[in-house]
């Protein structure tokens, strides 16, 4: 056992909202450790984090998180085997299990993750898949890491490729639907300020009643859809429009470049 619990390879965006999200969970500041090659990144998170040990260079832990682009993960991930960590778990886009296997080397598990955007505030969804060498006490170890930044669910690397189209990519679906809201609200005849306003609000606040425990997009729908009223002349458009074929094949393609993503290597 190392005095470092979890050291985070990559203190960018998404592992400094995992280093944040860890601490507001209970976390004690010194069981953290960051590895940050950018000298700027380091300070700002030194500043941001006091108490956790922020170097360039990995340290030796009792699990790490690879939380760098996936460009550099060779280098990252051959730095990371040379100290003496047993676990990690890669939020990495497209490097697959195999690859980061045969990085870590026979005696590290190695679990795969793929977190969203919503992490950075908390709210997050991760799916998590368990490379040949991690058990039920892996998993449970990479749930509780990033339970610190949303929920987490299971799955095998097969499902990851669909889970970027729709949870990894997903944020940016519904941000592109407030901008369409947005400029249709201006074209209605409103201000650009407020029709920008209403929509942007309007996706934050229907996201807010969606992230009840049992909430139900449909039922939602149609409690505030009455019959012959204004919100059901809107989702008739929206269907006659074909917009759920069109989700369909948006999620597609996001999933179809997911699976070339990873066969190009990084
Ligand atoms: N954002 C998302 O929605 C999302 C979703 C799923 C997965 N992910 C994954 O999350 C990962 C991190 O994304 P991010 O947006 O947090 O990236 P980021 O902000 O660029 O953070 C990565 C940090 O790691 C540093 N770094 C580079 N090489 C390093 C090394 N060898 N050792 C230690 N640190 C090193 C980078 O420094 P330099 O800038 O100098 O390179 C940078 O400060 C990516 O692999 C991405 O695929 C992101």
């Amino acid at each position: 056992m190392s005095s470092v619990r979890l050291l985070v390879v990559g203190g960018g965006n998404m592992g400094g909202a995992l280093v944040r999200g860890l601490l507001a969970a209970g976390w004690a500041p010194d069981a953290l450790a960051v590895a940050e090659t950018d000298a700027g990144r380091r300070r700002a998170l030194e500043a941001l984090v006091p108490g956790v040990a922020v170097g360039a260079a990995p340290v030796a832990a009792d699990g790490a998180v690879v939380a760098v682009k996936p460009q550099v993960a060779e280098p990252a991930c051959r730095a990371l085997a040379n100290a003496a960590v047993p676990r990690w778990l890669s939020i990495m886009a497209g490097v697959p299990l195999a690859r980061l296997e045969a990085w870590a080397g026979p005696a590290v598990a190695v679990v795969r993750a793929m977190p969203n955007t919503p992490a950075l505030v908390g709210a997050g969804i991760t799916a998590v898949a368990p490379g040949t060498r991690a058990g039920e006490a892996e998993l449970a170890w990479a749930a509780e890491v990033l339970g610190a930044v949303g929920e987490v669910v299971r799955v095998t690397e097969e499902d990851l490729d669909a889970v970027t189209a729709v949870s990894g990519s997903g944020p940016a679906y519904v941000f592109l639907l407030a901008e369409a809201m947005a400029e249709a609200g201006e074209a209605a005849g409103l201000e650009p300020e407020l029709a920008r306003r209403l929509a942007r609000s309007t996706v934050a606040g229907a996201g807010r009643l969606l992230a009840g425990p049992e909430a139900d997009p449909r039922a939602l729908r149609a409690q505030v859809t009455s019959p012959g009223g204004t919100t059901e002349a809107a989702v008739g458009a929206f269907e006659e429009g074909g917009l759920r074929a069109l989700v369909a094949t948006a999620v597609q393609a996001a999933a179809a470049r997911s699976r070339a993503l990873a066969n190009e290597g990084p």
